[in-house]
């Protein structure tokens, strides 16, 4: 929605800066994420041939849910969707709440909590970490790889020095790799000793009779652990960075806690975690009334959707009471996030208690949060609050 800030007007536009298209309007994108035979999410389509025989593309896209078109998106969707079902999601209450507590304990009385390294990065990664069956004592391994990734891809899709280009594309490969191969080691050791896991069960799952593959599992396993942890990070400090700047809501929801999930609802909307979601066009087509040719790459820009003034009145007022609330956070249609349910029971524990331990939780003066830096997310990466 920064681009779309130049001309409100648009829905649909050829992005220079991205040299891809751009679309911004609720209902436009909703045609496109509904439409996937249109609108394909196999953004690898238009990669060059030379580019696929690069050793690395099998490693990096087979088994990548978030990739798939059907009809192997639903199967490989029905695999992992048995993992996140509302049972298995709410059975998970207890857990979240005991991380939280044990997390919050560990920061001291000092009367200051730095939110996302004290609670919104470690509390969602230890959730999905354990329900994977890897390590959650890892997580600062993961940390930077995941940095690396995200930070230099800014640059990838902004910086057009070439050789600052070619270091950030190097840079977030290796963070890529370095979490591929941790990722292979666990998938190899339950292949030969299985576990109660998540990741066993991947391992074992079979799709048309057979197995998946090594890089299968291993992407499988990489987008839940990717998807699983940074977005519900920025859900949580973006959460609370939203009570902060609307003191009012932060007092009437702590008087009357049934409201927290219409505040979750509102932030995500307001604050959309993960901006924007790439497709490609697979034939000529119309949105919007604007004609998009055949083997184009679009970014759809959910962010921009959630401020849409024909769909949202007054839609930069934060009014968790909006109902209905018909934002595009986690998408629509086929690849609408399997993890919804729980980034939502996240943020719904981790903010209770958060009310529960600390009467007041204000950002600092003079300590502004610090944002992310990669345009397709819009979130808190550090939030500095005094609870005093
Ligand atoms: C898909 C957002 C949390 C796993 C998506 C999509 C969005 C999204 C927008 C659709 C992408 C597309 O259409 O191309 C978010 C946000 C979250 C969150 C904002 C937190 C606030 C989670 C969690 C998990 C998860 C906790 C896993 C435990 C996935 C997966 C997909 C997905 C596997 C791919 C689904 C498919 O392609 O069928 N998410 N997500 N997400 N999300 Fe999430």
């Amino acid at each position: 929605f920064w681009l779309r800030g130049r001309q409100p007007e648009k829905r649909v536009e050829f992005a220079e800066e991205l040299g891809m298209w751009s679309v911004y309007g609720h209902p436009e994108i909703e045609q496109i994420l509904r439409d996937p035979a249109t609108f394909s999410s196999d953004t690898t389509r238009l990669v060059p041939e030379e580019m696929l025989k690069n050793a690395d593309y099998e490693v990096t896209s087979a088994g990548n849910l978030l990739q798939l078109d059907p009809p192997l998106h639903n199967k490989m969707r029905k695999l992992v969707s048995r993992a996140f079902t509302p049972k298995v999601v709410a059975d998970l209450e207890p857990r979240i709440a005991a991380i939280t507590h044990e997390l919050l304990d560990a920061v001291g009385t000092q009367g200051r909590l730095e939110l996302v390294e004290d609670l919104a990065y470690p509390l969602p990664v230890i959730v999905i970490a354990e329900l994977l069956g890897v390590p959650a004592g890892d997580r600062y391994l993961f940390k930077g790889w995941v940095d690396s990734m995200f930070e230099s891809s800014e640059q990838i899709s902004l910086v057009k020095n070439d050789e600052k280009q070619d270091e950030a594309i190097k840079k977030s490969m290796a963070g890529q790799k370095a979490l591929l191969d941790y990722l292979g080691e666990h998938v190899d050791e339950r292949r030969k000793q299985p576990r109660e896991d998540l990741l066993t069960k991947l391992v074992e799952a079979e799709l048309d009779g057979e197995r998946l593959s090594r890089a299968e599992v291993v992407n499988f396993a990489n987008i839940l652990l990717l998807a699983g942890h940074i977005t519900t990070t920025m859900l949580l400090g973006n959460t609370v960075l939203c009570l902060d700047t609307h003191p009012a809501w932060d007092e009437r929801a702590r008087a009357d806690r049934t409201l927290v999930p219409a505040v979750i609802e509102e932030s995500l909307r307001y604050l959309t975690p993960f901006a924007a979601v790439a497709r490609t066009t697979t034939r000529e087509t119309e949105v919007g009334g604007v004609t998009i040719p055949a083997d184009r790459m679009l970014m759809a820009w959910i962010a921009a959707a959630n401020r849409d003034e024909r769909v949202f009145a007054d839609p930069d007022r934060f009014d968790p009471l909006r109902d209905p609330n018909p934002h595009l956070a986690f998408g629509r249609g086929i690849h609408f996030c399997i993890g919804a349910p729980l980034a939502r029971l996240e943020g719904r524990v981790a903010t209770n208690i958060l009310f529960d331990r600390y009467p007041a939780l204000r950002t600092i003066p003079g300590e502004p949060p610090k944002f992310q830096v990669n345009p397709n997310m819009t979130g808190v990466r550090e939030l500095p609050l005094t609870t005093a």
